[in-house]
């Protein structure tokens, strides 16, 4: 088999199975053994290591509810106010309700939660959480716990397999296409689940891993499916600030606000007071926002954290303690040096709380997945929580798909537009950050509709193809998105619309050019 466009790229494996799962982080591997316990044959595939995951850098926590003194509806609220008017209420509920039964599960994997001194789960705070309700393990290294809970399951992943085309017939999916060691290769499968994670890689500082190439955007737009929501990207306030510093910097968690650290700006002077009720513990948008106005009206490139009055600091939060130690501040005795960085991707491919998607036999769950959990804005640690809980549903949603017939017998890949990755993220940080205009949406729009097409060979080209792909539908649904609403915010339409309080979704079309949809009312489909 040879791609059809007449490329030079030669299949050479073929294998069966009953799934195909891209990603390994918390949503692949929870989906893979949802869907292995219930018989079906599942390949995950990944393209990194066991650990090259968002998942294995978590700090924070697992947003909760705990039985005896929060409740569902209570977690519902915080989530939907900080998701800024987009959230479907039906689904919050939905996958805020299975949380417990989510932890429990990775409980019994073997995952170990942090006590208290009264020997119950410990629960801490973050921004827009009107309680505490984040558990957390070692500390400030929750998501490392969680990945590690995980692998040990012993469920199969082909490592360093990269998927690089969904393929799709008349009954929906029939194959996936993946580069391996081994070159091409083509999985015959009437099911495909993406958890292929985030876009941080968009960005020239984020604090995702080095894998976070939006891939799962650019297979789902690719392969029929509506992206949603993309404008909407998080960026944490508080990354440990380095000069010229670019790359994956290191996450200072909001737990450290939660256990009383206060936000100052370079004179001393409190960033967040006047600016909404919660202070330092607002949702992330407005402290991202009230940090970038800070550094805008004294002309700093930082603010600073003082986390010096946390008791204990070293032994509740030894990684973040590690990392500023390695950049020669001890937080214990020291301010540290903070400021916003491209964190978590809170639209994307479109899916209901089963992770399923408008193709049928195609599934997503995580962080590419946009079920309306997060509307305009992620609460806290609510990542996490989705991961565990879509992903299980989507493992056993696609058992609906076992008997469907699949066989690829045509390979194509056709040209996407791909631009050099480092101009990619100039781009994207100069004219689609924290704070965007009109002016800047429309340059970054005629830069990327230049941008010749290519047909990938390599994992860099297919990941440069996905930035590429992504950065276009975000920046058109972002020019389209004329006010701010949530971690989207226009310095020329600085006021929510509510003729605007919709989603905005994108689709491919048979040319490879991409569409926003009219707009209609937030929700899934
Ligand atoms: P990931 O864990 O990112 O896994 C993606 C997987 O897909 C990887 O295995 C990757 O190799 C694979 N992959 C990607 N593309 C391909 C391809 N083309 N082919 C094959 N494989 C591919 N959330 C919380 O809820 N609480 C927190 O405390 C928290 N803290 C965070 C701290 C940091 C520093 C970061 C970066 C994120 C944090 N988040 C937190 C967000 C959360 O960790 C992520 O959203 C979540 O872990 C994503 O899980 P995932 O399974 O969707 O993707
Ligand atoms: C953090 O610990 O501040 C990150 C939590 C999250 O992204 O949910």
């Amino acid at each position: 088999m040879s791609p059809a466009d007449g490329s030079a790229v030669d299949v050479s494996w073929e294998a069966n199975a009953d799934l195909v799962v891209i990603g390994g982080g918390v949503a692949g591997l929870t989906a893979a053994r949802a869907a292995s316990l219930r018989g079906l044959k599942v390949l995950t595939v990944s393209k990194g290591g066991p650990t090259d995951t968002s998942t294995q850098y978590a700090q924070g926590g697992i947003a909760v509810v705990a039985p005896e003194n929060d409740s569902v509806e209570s977690h519902v609220h915080d989530t939907v106010e900080a998701g800024a008017g987009l959230c479907n209420e039906d689904a919050v509920r939905s996958i805020v309700s299975d949380g417990q039964a989510a932890v429990a599960a990775l409980t019994d994997l073997g995952a170990v939660f942090d006590l208290g001194r009264d020997g119950a789960v410990s629960r801490t705070r973050e921004g827009g959480h009107s309680t505490r309700r984040i558990i957390h393990a070692g500390g400030d290294a929750t998501g490392a716990e969680v990945q590690r809970a995980l692998n040990a399951a012993g469920l199969p992943v082909l490592f360093g397999a990269s998927a690089s085309r969904i393929v799709t017939g008349a009954s929906g999916v029939s194959g996936l296409v993946v580069l391996s060691d081994n070159g091409f290769g083509v999985v015959h499968t009437p099911a495909v689940l993406l958890a292929t994670g985030g876009c941080g890689q968009l960005y020239s500082c984020s604090t995702n891993p080095p894998g976070a190439t939006a891939d799962g955007i650019e297979l789902a737009l690719d392969a029929g499916a509506t992206v949603a929501d993309l404008e909407f990207v998080q960026f944490h306030p508080t990354v440990l600030f380095a000069a010229g510093g670019v790359g994956r910097r290191p996450l200072i968690s909001e737990a450290v606000r939660g256990e009383g650290a206060k936000l100052l700006d370079t004179e001393g002077n409190s960033v967040t007071a006047g600016v909404h009720p919660l202070g330092d513990l607002a949702p992330r948008d407005v402290v991202s926002r009230a940090i970038a106005d800070r550094m805008r009206v004294l002309g700093t490139d930082h603010v600073l954290l003082d986390a010096r009055g946390v008791d204990d600091f070293a032994t509740r939060f030894p990684t973040i303690t590690a990392s500023c130690l390695e950049a020669g501040i001890d937080p214990r005795e020291q301010l540290i040096p903070v400021a916003p960085a491209a964190h978590y991707q809170c639209g994307g491919v479109v899916t209901d709380v089963h992770g399923r998607t408008r193709v049928a036999g195609l599934y997503a769950a995580g962080e590419v997945a946009r079920t309306g959990l997060h509307g305009a804005n992620r609460l806290a640690s609510n990542s996490l929580l989705e991961g565990l809980v879509v992903g299980e549903r989507a493992g056993i949603a696609a058992a609906e798909r076992q008997g469907v017939a699949a066989e690829v017998t045509d390979v194509t890949h056709r040209p996407l537009p791909r631009m050099d990755r480092t101009a990619l993220q100039l781009l994207m940080t100069r004219n689609a950050s924290v704070v965007r205009d009109g002016a800047g949406l429309a340059e970054a729009t005629v830069t990327l509709a230049a941008v010749g097409s290519t047909v990938p060979t390599t994992l860099r080209e297919q990941e440069d193809t996905a930035l590429t792909v992504t950065a276009t539908a975000l920046v058109l649904a972002a020019a389209a998105r004329t006010e701010s609403r949530g971690c989207h915010t226009r310095a020329d339409c600085p006021t929510s619309d509510e003729a605007q309080r919709h989603s905005i979704e994108v689709h491919m079309d048979e040319a490879g050019e991409l569409h926003a949809s009219e707009p209609r009312l937030a929700g899934v489909h």
